[in-house]
């Protein structure tokens, strides 16, 4: 990918789906605080100069009407002999629905953008992952158990496994994982949801966070390692299905071997960029806070070209960009 303030114009996407689902933090309301997002960037796509292609989205046509996976977004599509870059697009509006509905930390605003192409066409199924920062990579292993795993870290880190931190999504069906954690002396970092937030953050000694372990959306996967490719850490995942439907239809999108180790390189090939805004105060990002007549926003925006990480704190007024102003979709 070329363009350099791509990057920058794509944070704007980001925030303005930030600005919109966070007013309905705590609300109780997931599924409206999902729409309202959705909505706030598929409108805030039209201004950005790019032919994209929804490859990671809300879902299939026939079941979200907008964002869904073959969508065309961006300016170029409209003009006449586009010289526009055309690009794979990878949106999560809002992810931590429930941590935004109750409020609680790092539910966030998330893009990836790649060349044409780039993108593993990921089913909407669940994915094991491993994810360390830049000093662990190349010394983990997904086939391995996460005790080999944890000491090779440690080592890799210079430091004992009872000063790591794992964190792991809290999900019945990681009982194992999180015992075994437990057992070989790491500390552990149980998170209701967001493991694209949990993945980022191995990747920021300030965060405390070493490892992510477990098992969640495959399509987060795909984001997730946009993400570490920005800031030179490691994911590996393997796709796991969670009914003989699901293994079909990824047999039809041309998985061939269910049991294959993704690298970043497979899920996301090529140049990357990605960038995500904070809705409620997190480990990763600070959330949206209203003022009078406006907003502050943080975000963090990341090109794997240059390495570059850029957080940007905006101030936004509503009185002179009315648009996402109270854009709840709730009566009042
Ligand atoms: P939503 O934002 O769609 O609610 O997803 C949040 C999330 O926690 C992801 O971060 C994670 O990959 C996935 O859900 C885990 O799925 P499940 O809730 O089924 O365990």
């Amino acid at each position: 990918m070329q363009d350099r303030n791509l990057a920058l114009e794509v944070v704007r996407i980001t925030e303005a789906a930030a600005l919109a689902s966070a007013r309905l933090m705590g609300r109780g309301e997931r599924k409206q605080a999902d729409n309202v997002a959705v909505e706030a960037m598929r409108v805030a796509f039209d201004e950005l100069d790019i032919r994209g292609t929804v490859v990671i989205g809300e879902g299939e046509r026939d079941e979200a009407p907008m964002l869904y996976i073959g969508e065309r977004v961006g300016a170029g599509w409209k003009q006449e002999n586009s010289s526009s870059p055309k690009v794979d697009i990878a949106v999560d509006p809002l992810e931590g629905t429930n941590l935004c509905a109750t409020g609680a930390p790092d539910a966030i605003c998330v893009i990836a953008i790649a060349d044409d192409g780039q993108f593993l066409n990921a089913p909407d199924t669940y994915m094991q992952k491993i994810a360390v920062g830049p000093e662990a990579r190349g010394v983990i292993d997904l086939r391995e158990s996460p005790t080999w795993n944890l000491q090779r870290i440690a080592k890799a880190k210079g430091k004992r496994i009872e000063d790591c931190t794992a964190v792991i999504l809290e999900r019945e069906r990681h009982a194992d994982l999180i015992a075994e954690v437990r057992q070989a002396g790491a500390r552990i970092r149980l998170i209701g949801d967001g493991d694209v937030s949990g993945a980022v953050m191995t990747c920021n000694p300030d965060s405390g966070i070493d490892v992510l372990f477990g098992t969640g959306g495959a399509p987060e996967g795909v984001i997730s390692a946009a993400a570490l490719k920005c800031v030179g850490g490691e994911l590996q995942a393997r796709l796991r299905f969670r009914s003989p439907e699901e293994a079909a239809r990824a047999k039809k999108m041309g998985v061939k071997d269910e049991d294959f180790i993704y690298s970043i390189e497979d899920l996301a090939a090529g140049h990357v960029m990605f960038a995500a805004t904070g809705v409620t105060k997190g480990y990763l990002l600070d959330g949206v806070r209203f003022f009078g007549d406006g907003a502050k926003t943080e975000s963090i925006v990341m090109r794997s070209k240059s390495g570059t990480v850029r957080v940007i704190n905006s101030t936004h007024h509503f009185n002179t960009k009315p648009k996402y102003s109270w854009a709840t979709g709730l009566e009042s």
